[in-house]
């Protein structure tokens, strides 16, 4: 029977390992602090920046929300953006991508300063990644590593194929993959004999961005598959062809006319060795690991004033 790796147990034993280090923090008067940007009126962008918001408040984390119109200019947000690189109570800025289309997304990325640069995207922290030096790592692709130790699924040696080449995740998860000893393939849209690539991997992340896109044809039943997909799916024609059988989630776009699909095909979770799905995965862990970074950047604020309580 194959493991469902289930997100909800991973995120919570990650907050809770944050617990007792923002109790250690408030005991020096630090409190960790975290801007998120919005820019425009995006409904699922709404929706991650009420969510990382929420989980804040439930740490005690310090936060504040900037939103601003979707007419906004790159000016406009650089000024921004430096006035919160030297604002002493914020250690994490998050600007909830997309932006609108007038801004000059790598140039607002650019700006955040790299110390607090939580969600891992300046080139800075890409290239300390990449060379192994320390600092932030992007945090889908780091809960995913944080899931594999969890249920202690092997990495080190072990044949990994990443699908998907993003900066977000594909790139970094890539990475950090290597950086724990697996021997690692990146793949995408473009690569000629996909399917056989991913048939010899121990561990398949799927990020490409495509519903049901990894089939039972791509798995091997020893993989452990990783489904990083968030598809919403609006076609009856591909609800019901991926769904087959599955009366739930067609009640569900019954009723509201979309759901949400993965990357993966359901069918290839009957026949693996264990399986992250969509939802209930890897998605739960992206916002605990943004709260994991902002509390890290806190203890180095800590650091830098020599680690002395504040009488
Ligand atoms: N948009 C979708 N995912 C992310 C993320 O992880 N961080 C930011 N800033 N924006 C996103």
């Amino acid at each position: 029977m194959p493991i469902r790796l289930d997100g909800k147990q991973v995120r919570d034993a990650i907050l809770a390992s944050l617990r007792p280090r923002i109790a250690a923090l408030e005991k020096t008067e630090i409190t960790p602090g975290l801007a998120v940007v919005l820019a425009g009126e995006d409904p699922a962008s709404e929706i991650y920046v009420r969510h990382k918001v929420k989980a804040c408040e439930d740490l005690g984390i310090y936060s504040e929300k900037h939103l601003l119109p979707a007419g906004v200019t790159s000016e406009e947000l650089l000024l921004l953006i430096r006035s919160l690189n030297s604002h002493p109570r914020i250690d994490g800025i998050l600007v909830q991508l997309p932006l609108p289309g007038q801004v000059d997304e790598r140039e607002i990325l650019m700006a955040i300063h790299p110390s607090k640069d939580v969600d891992g995207f300046h080139p800075m922290n890409a290239g300390n990644l990449m060379t192994g030096l320390p600092g932030f790592r992007p945090c889908t692709p780091a809960g995913i590593m944080r899931m594999l130790e969890h249920y202690n699924i092997p990495v080190s040696g072990r044949r990994a194929v990443v699908i998907g080449r993003s900066n977000i995740v594909g790139k970094p998860m890539a990475m950090m993959l290597l950086e724990a000893n697996a021997t690692v393939t990146i793949c995408h849209s473009k690569t000629v004999g996909l399917a056989e690539e991913c048939r010899r991997a121990h561990i398949v992340v799927a990020a490409i961005g495509r519903a049901g896109f990894v089939t039972p044809d791509f798995v091997n039943p020893e993989a452990a598959v990783i489904d990083v997909g968030m598809n919403r799916l609006h076609d009856r024609e591909s609800v019901a062809r991926i769904f087959e059988g599955n009366e739930k989630k067609l009640a569900d776009f019954a009723s509201k006319g979309a759901v949400l699909v993965g990357d993966v095909h359901p069918a290839v979770f009957r026949n693996c060795a264990a399986y992250s799905p969509v939802p209930g995965g890897v998605g739960l862990l992206t916002i605990a690991m943004l709260m994991s970074n902002t509390v890290e950047s806190a203890e180095r604020r800590l650091a830098r004033r020599g680690g002395t309580p504040i009488s």
